[in-house]
């Protein structure tokens, strides 16, 4: 376990950054004509690490390689550019806001050449290498998630001065909030500083609690509607699945780390159904969004969606790729469609295309009711 851990720590050193997408399976409706309601969504508002990051990291001075605003980052976004989304097009929050009519591309909150009114529709304040622990934001020097929550109350009092009180409340309330942390947590913090003081079990316990504050503090500034995103398998990141010694197979479901994530998904769906009783009073909903079921669907037939691979990212160097860097020295793939993962940790667009379709259902669910 000793000489696991040092191995963990020492590839992870050099990563930092990691996220996580998750929906419920909904039996779908026929909602083709859902456009006709979306006039219900405000905005989509959205919190969480470098799987939600839109581009905040670019503001922040942090080692250069930790951010993804560089080729070939954004190769299949629009004109190539590489906005600081860790992948090589939109993420997940971004095809939510877009199919709800709102916007294409979530501005990231740092981002001051955006005025108020463009973030009006959607905002992103989440930020690669962050997590549920305070201590994952704080340590990488990133926007941690008691400082996305200080973001988002400083942009409510910027809503509120040009809607006043009662507007900014009801744009609010009518948002859709998305969270998605915990990835950094269980496979970075966890391993360094915090293995001494806890067990991984009472780790994700105190994760939970940190959840539950965070999900608290949203209420308490006028979220009404918060998706909670499950987190994937840890463990089946090229480069964890070296880590774990299960390199090129579906068995890196079941691995340690993805064990890990997996208890405390388990942990998170208790925690929001037990939440959401409380936020019924006030006529609130919180969703756990399950992505992990699409996910490991994903890993156990790439084929299927028409990948060559789901083990081997598309951008990196080295043996499948796990090479630490994504830059104009990398190697990359041609088509970015036929990978799972673009870097050794971050999704392509195609599979939070794939993940977005899974859980579009629940989405559906939000704008009708
Ligand atoms: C869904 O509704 C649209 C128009 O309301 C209709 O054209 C279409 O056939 C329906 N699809 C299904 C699967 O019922
Ligand atoms: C992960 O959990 C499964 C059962 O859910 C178990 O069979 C497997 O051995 C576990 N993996 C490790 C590495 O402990």
């Amino acid at each position: 376990m000793a000489s696991f851990t040092m191995i963990v720590l020492s590839l992870l050193r050099v990563i930092f950054f990691f996220s996580t997408h998750n929906s419920p399976m909904v039996h779908a409706q026929n909602l083709t004509s859902s456009k006709n309601l979306i006039h219900k969504v405000s905005a989509v508002l959205v919190f969480g690490d470098s799987f939600f990051d839109t581009g905040n990291n670019n503001y922040i001075n942090i080692f250069s390689e930790s951010k993804a605003n560089h080729i070939p980052y954004g190769i299949d976004y629009p004109f190539q550019i590489p906005t600081g989304r860790y992948s090589n097009g939109v993420l997940l929050p971004d095809i939510i806001a877009s199919y709800l009519g709102l916007t294409e591309f979530i501005p990231p909150y740092l981002d001051k050449t955006k005025d108020l009114q463009t973030l009006m529709t959607g905002v992103s304040f989440a930020s690669g290498g962050s997590g549920y622990d305070e201590l994952s934001g704080q340590q990488m020097d990133v926007i941690s998630c008691q400082k996305q929550l200080y973001y988002f109350k400083e942009y409510r009092t910027k809503l509120e001065l040009t809607m006043g009180y009662i507007g900014a409340q009801m744009h609010l309330e009518n948002a859709l909030f998305l969270v998605n942390f915990g990835t950094n947590d269980l496979s970075t913090t966890y391993f360094g500083q915090r293995i001494t003081q806890f067990t991984v079990e009472g780790y994700q316990q105190f994760l939970l609690q940190n959840a539950m504050k965070f999900f608290q503090g949203l209420f308490d500034l006028g979220a009404r509607t918060i998706v909670v995103a499950e987190l994937l398998p840890i463990g089946c990141t090229p480069v964890l699945r070296l880590v774990t010694g299960t390199v090129l197979s579906e068995a890196c479901l079941l691995n340690l780390l993805s064990n890990i994530s997996s208890d405390f998904n388990k942990k998170l769906q208790d925690g929001t159904n037990l939440m959401q009783l409380e936020f019924l009073k006030y006529n609130g909903r919180i969703i756990y969004a399950n992505l992990l079921q699409p996910f490991s669907d994903i890993i156990q037939n790439p084929l299927k969606y028409g990948y060559e691979s789901g083990s081997v990212a598309c951008c990196g160097l080295g043996f499948t790729n796990v090479g630490p860097f994504c830059n104009s020295l990398s190697k990359i793939c041609t088509d970015r469609s036929k990978f799972v993962y673009f870097d050794n940790f971050h999704p392509t667009q195609k599979t939070y295309q794939i993940l977005f379709n899974a859980i579009r259902s629940v989405i559906d669910l939000l704008i009708i009711t």
